[in-house]
């Protein structure tokens, strides 16, 4: 009879993991038998998280929200980085698709991310990554140095740091076209603390945010032709260029 192959140690390695989810399935099963074929008919989930990497920081857990509630991005220190095709893609996803109603950036005290940007020691490839939250240093610098206590001067970072991340998802076109459609998504800023477990709203409003920053940042979709002016995406405010057919002709001129 030959031998039982032994698990390799990989596979060992994660049983624990297959084994919590045999349990997992057993009791979703006994307390509700429709559970999974009802997540299985599709997603419509309310939130859009996006918090930091941080092992200490499970997006349901500290929300208690289950399956089928919240989409979730995570990456170093929460970032929205406008080259971030990853964060965009969700984004974009998040809003037109799934129709989210409330977008949260999670940051957390504690943050390795945001304390290797507070320093001046290389870390590798990961250092362009930190470049962006060390611009968050410098727009707020003189606040921050006058913080003598350096452990509060990170934790204030943090915070500051959601606050500018909340300020880039306000400056996506994603963002602003969905900010002129029916429902609108609300903007929130929050700060985990690892160390007590509680969830705190920086209470930013997305309205201030978008009026803020609306004369430098804010865009409108222009129409696809000349012709056929884009319905509704030109609001009252909006002073950018205009067509104006009677300069038809002569455009063709000097094109010509
Ligand atoms: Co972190």
């Amino acid at each position: 009879m030959p031998k039982q192959a032994k698990a390799t140690p990989e596979v060992a390695g994660i049983q624990t993991i297959l084994d919590n989810n045999k349990q997992w399935v057993a009791a979703k099963n006994a307390a509700d038998p429709e559970f999974f074929h009802r997540l299985a008919d599709g997603q419509t989930p309310r939130y859009l998280f996006i918090g930091c990497s941080d092992s200490r920081v499970p997006a349901s857990g500290i929300t208690g929200t289950g399956p089928g509630e919240m989409f979730v991005h995570r990456n170093i220190a929460n970032m929205v980085v406008h080259t971030d095709m990853n964060l965009l893609s969700v984004l974009q996803y998040a809003v037109e698709v799934l129709g989210v109603q409330d977008i949260l950036i999670v940051g957390h005290y504690g943050c390795g991310g945001v304390a290797a940007a507070a320093n001046n020691k290389q870390y590798g490839l990961i250092d362009n990554w930190l470049v962006n939250i060390r611009d968050v240093v410098r727009l707020h610098e003189t606040e921050l140095l006058r913080i003598q206590d350096e452990k509060q001067r990170l934790r204030r970072l943090v915070e500051l740091n959601v606050m500018e991340q909340v300020r880039n998802l306000a400056k996506t076109n994603i963002i602003q076209n969905a900010m002129r459609g029916d429902k609108p998504p609300r903007l929130h800023g929050l700060v985990y603390d690892i160390a007590d477990g509680v969830l705190k709203d920086l209470e930013m409003s997305e309205q201030v945010v978008l009026n803020d920053m609306a004369h430098i940042y804010s865009t409108q979709a222009v129409p696809a032709h000349p012709d056929q002016p884009a319905k509704d995406e030109f609001s009252d405010s909006y002073e950018g260029p205009q067509h104006d057919p009677s300069q038809e002709d002569a455009a063709k001129l000097v094109l010509a």
